[in-house]
């Protein structure tokens, strides 16, 4: 019988390969019968992306010179097209009016909600929670698809060290393990299982690579990353990507080690020959044609063959490849043969999305209509929102706030904002159907008086609203300050000098405190905020990020306890800038940081150590870990490490706490991390109760890049620590032998 079984399914595993097989085969076949029809000319055109912004200043469709390009068939997607009636339009056009009715891939930065906007990526980085992800991204999927959209320029997989540069709020923090378990989340909530139903779209893993490397945190900058860190920091989120399945990468617009990635011949070896990734490379926004800025082309042309040998295959509203292709294959440096093997991925992702059955499968005005914002979507958002507070500070357990609360001062630059608060990539998403701070709050204390006032602006240095709000302080029982930063506009990098709270707004702070009353401090912004005056002063802080369309009533939801918070930060928040790289996995130092020895790797003036560490986040219970215990401590390198940990609810209410596993290799043949991620489950715990929580972590994951660059697991001694961040954890140790 057990052989019959075991027949069995040797026969059925040669089956879905052949059927995987033939299925590749006939997709396959299709493209190659559509490429044999193409012209050069038709080709070139499959490679040029352009977006409806003539530039981005400009509102969408308002120039429609792209109509004309659609209809020589010298465009092959577009961006930035919104709405099923639109696409379809030009649809219509790309299908009916082309020579050979090739349908038009749109694309749009759909990334953290389309219409129904969620917390920014930090945000729900911040809840470590994969399945929340994923769910998120399914959402975005469905609505983004019934408007026509069929590829997102999403999961942003760039790790990032430097909370300077602004775009950290759009990646999942400075951890290469858990970005990476977030970015499959987004790829599988995006893509589904199948490109080609109505609800599914394909992604793009951006900005390979070291984007967020930029050096000082300016946007764009140039930036010097050393190999190893290279593989072991940067790589492995976009290397999980293309191990998912991820349809498309996009290239970074900055220059990596003074190459830019755009014409880097040796991010092509890692994509096309290490990784073998056969599916889209797209250049970001113009990034060929600023390789002559970056003076690495000498011009348009010249720009367009090494970003073609670099195997790009579609040029993002660079009119690079559409005006420069043609020339370079005439003139015979480049050949039929390499053009098509560009076009038959860009059609073999039209196929998979299933535009050659129906293109206008995606753009229907009836499904668009019943999808947007719909009741459950919303609710989904203020969901996400709600598990992606982390409360930072709770003297004396000031939080949650009694809804007997008499009157609470709701002030702060962003006590009533409805559009910052739906962050960086809002899509479609309207202010007006957001929720602010304050109307949330007034929603939830409906017996309470609500005084408001704003007090001062986001930016700028004038103090002549503070009277107000210190009156409405003056006046209340608990002061809850609504303050943090801007999300980013158009033509505003936000990458910061100085990443304090901007503007008067501390000033703001201490004036409030000098009242006397208890304050709550509610930080809406997409980077880590230094907070060393707010930690010493402040009696509650929570971090809120940018949560999107329902802040307001997740936030009054968590603060008056009907919530109960437990996200964690998924990256480190330093005392001040001056302190910044201030990341968890920091190398070992020779000369340890102690409180009485000189000549340490320590400021003289301030702290080295993170205000608030990676991993770190309260809830309103306690929790205690126990019993820490590895099923083998000597264990081969093809084992698995089997882990065993008890989590007890000690507080008085149910809760949830984000169990976290960390590494350290003791000795190796270059330094190591001090701590390195490795394991994450977000459990459950009744107040009173505890649950054992198992990890399974293959030795093979413990692996590091040697003194050659070679990626190996070593044998030698480990330390495993378990517990709730990365300074709060249980520790023991195990050994890998030969
Ligand atoms: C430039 C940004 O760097 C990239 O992230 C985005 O996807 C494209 N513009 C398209 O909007």
């Amino acid at each position: 019988m057990r052989l019959l079984i075991l027949n069995l399914s040797l026969v059925i595993i040669l089956f879905s390969c052949s059927q995987e097989k033939s299925n590749d085969a006939i997709l396959n076949q299709r493209v190659d019968s559509v490429l044999s029809l193409m012209t050069i000319q038709e080709k070139i055109g499959q490679m040029a992306q352009l977006s409806s912004w003539g530039s981005e200043n400009r509102p969408l469709n308002e120039d429609l010179s792209y109509l004309q390009e659609i209809r020589t068939g010298r465009v092959g997607s577009m961006l930035n097209i919104n709405g099923a009636e639109m696409t379809y339009k030009l649809q219509r056009i790309a299908v009916e009016e082309t020579r050979l009715g090739i349908p038009l891939i749109f694309g749009f930065d759909v990334v953290h909600g389309y219409q129904t906007i969620f917390p920014i990526p930090i945000a729900l980085s911040s809840t470590w929670d994969t399945s929340l992800v994923r769910w998120v991204s399914e959402i975005t999927a469905c609505e983004a698809t019934s408007a026509g959209q069929h590829w997102t320029f999403a999961p942003m997989a760039d790790v990032t060290r430097d909370p300077r540069w602004g775009r950290i709020a759009e990646g999942c923090g400075e951890d290469p393990f858990l970005t990476s378990a977030m970015v499959i989340a987004q790829i599988k909530g995006f893509q589904g299982k199948d490109l080609g139903l109505k609800n599914t779209m394909a992604a793009c893993a951006k900005h390979f690579v070291a984007y967020g490397a930029a050096e000082g945190g300016r946007d764009y900058n140039t930036c010097e990353v050393s190999d190893r860190t290279l593989q072991e920091i940067y790589m492995p989120p976009f290397k999980a990507a293309a191990d998912a399945g991820i349809a498309s990468i996009m290239m970074a617009l900055n220059d990596l080690n003074g190459v830019p990635s755009s014409s880097s011949s040796e991010l092509k070896q890692v994509l096309r020959e290490n990784w073998s990734f056969k599916n889209i490379l797209v250049s970001d926004w113009n990034s060929i044609g600023e390789l002559v800025t970056q003076g690495k082309a000498e011009n348009a042309k010249d720009a367009c063959l090494q970003a073609f040998n670099t195997s790009i295959d579609i040029d993002m509203q660079g009119n690079i490849y559409a005006n420069q292709l043609e020339k370079l294959y005439n003139e015979k440096i480049i050949s039929e043969k390499e053009i098509d093997n560009s076009v038959r991925r860009i059609l073999k992702l039209k196929f998979l999305l299933g535009l050659f059955d129906d293109p206008y499968l995606y753009s229907d005005p009836v499904r668009e209509k019943s999808t947007l914002s719909k009741p459950e979507f919303i609710k989904a958002s203020e969901y996400a929102a709600c598990q992606s507070v982390v409360l930072l500070k709770n003297k004396s357990n000031i939080l949650p706030l009694s809804q007997k609360t008499g009157k609470i001062a709701v002030v702060g630059p962003l006590s009533d904002d409805k559009s910052n608060i739906l962050g960086s990539w809002r899509a479609i998403g309207e202010p007006d159907s957001a929720v602010s701070v304050l109307e949330g709050i007034k929603t939830k204390y409906t017996n309470s008086k609500i005084l408001h006032a704003e007090g001062c602006s986001i930016e700028g240095s004038s103090k002549n609203g503070f009277e107000q709000a210190i009156q409405a302080a003056n006046n209340s029982d608990v002061i809850i300050a609504v303050m943090g930063e801007r999300s980013p506009e158009v033509n505003k990098t936000l990458s910061a000098s100085d990443i304090s709270l901007p503007g008067v707004q501390r000033d703001l702070l201490k004036e409030l405190k000098a009242t006397g009353k208890p304050i709550v401090l509610i930080l809406l912004n997409g980077r880590p905020i230094a907070l060393d005056w707010e930690s010493k002063n402040i009696d509650a802080i929570a971090e809120a990020w940018f949560p999107g369309t329902k802040a307001g009533n997740a936030i009054a939801k968590v603060i008056s306890g009907e919530i109960n918070p437990c996200a964690k930060l998924p990256v480190s928040f330093p005392h001040t800038t001056g302190q910044i790289p201030v990341y968890y996995n920091h190398k070992k130092f020779g000369r340890t940081p102690s409180p009485n020895t000189k000549e340490q790797a320590k400021y003289d003036d301030g702290p080295e150590e993170a205000l608030f560490p990676f991993g770190y986040g309260l809830s309103y219970t306690q929790f205690e870990f126990s019993d820490l215990a590895l099923e083998k401590n000597k264990l081969p390198k093809d084992d698995s490490l089997n882990i065993r940990v008890t989590v007890a609810n000690t507080g008085d209410r149910d809760g949830c706490e984000i169990v976290q596993v960390y590494v350290r290799d003791l000795i190796a043949e270059v330094t190591r991390p001090i701590l390195e991620l490795k394991g994450f489950q977000k459990v459950y715990a009744e107040k009173g109760r505890s649950v054992e929580v198992r990890f399974k972590i293959a030795v093979s994951d413990l692996g590091y890049y040697n003194i050659d660059l070679k990626h190996v697991v070593e044998p030698g001694n480990f330390e495993l620590m378990v517990g709730n961040s990365s300074v709060n954890y249980l520790k023991t140790k195990f050994t890998v032998i030969d």
